[in-house]
């Protein structure tokens, strides 16, 4: 992690699918699209002092290198889409990664079908936020920074 007097940088991160938000399944997803929740956590991380960066991929190697690449960031704050329910690549990815990682599902995926009802990424996150819809994005993003925050209090 960077010295504490520098800038925080945060990787706001989505996986497959969710490049269709905003037309998608209006009904578990909302209308807002991708690029507009990027721009409204891009904004709030503003007023937070963090400079945040986005990044979406369908493909499950590339999330890998991205949450890879984290390690050199503050936090992140990664919608793992359906690869939360299944993928083990980057579930030890995350794990792999001393950076913080705050998960975001934007339905409720636990009143949802059963096999949405599993993250096997959850357990090495820091944190999880589900079924807020889009603003959960922005939840994500606050609880993210409070953790750089401790660490940074921590490594003094
Ligand atoms: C999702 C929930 C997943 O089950 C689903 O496969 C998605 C979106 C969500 O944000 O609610 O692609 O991660």
């Amino acid at each position: 992690m960077a010295e504490s007097s520098a800038a925080v940088r945060v990787l706001l991160l989505n996986g497959p699918n969710l490049n269709l938000l905003g037309s998608r399944d209006p009904q578990q997803y909302g209308t807002v699209t991708l690029e507009g929740i990027e721009r409204r956590v891009r904004a709030l991380g503003a007023e937070l002092g963090a400079e945040v960066e986005c990044a979406q991929s369908n493909h499950e190697g590339v999330l890998v290198e991205h949450v890879h690449r984290a390690r050199e960031l503050d936090g992140v704050v990664f919608n793992p889409g359906a690869f939360a329910h299944y993928s083990i690549a980057l579930r030890d990815a995350i794990d792999a990664v001393e950076t913080p990682c705050v998960e975001v599902h934007i339905s409720n995926v636990y009143a949802r079908e059963p096999f949405r009802h599993t993250s096997v990424t959850a357990p090495v996150v820091q944190g999880y936020i589900a079924g807020c819809g889009p603003t959960g994005y922005e939840l994500g993003l606050r609880a993210v920074l409070a953790r750089v925050q401790e660490r940074r209090s921590a490594a003094g």
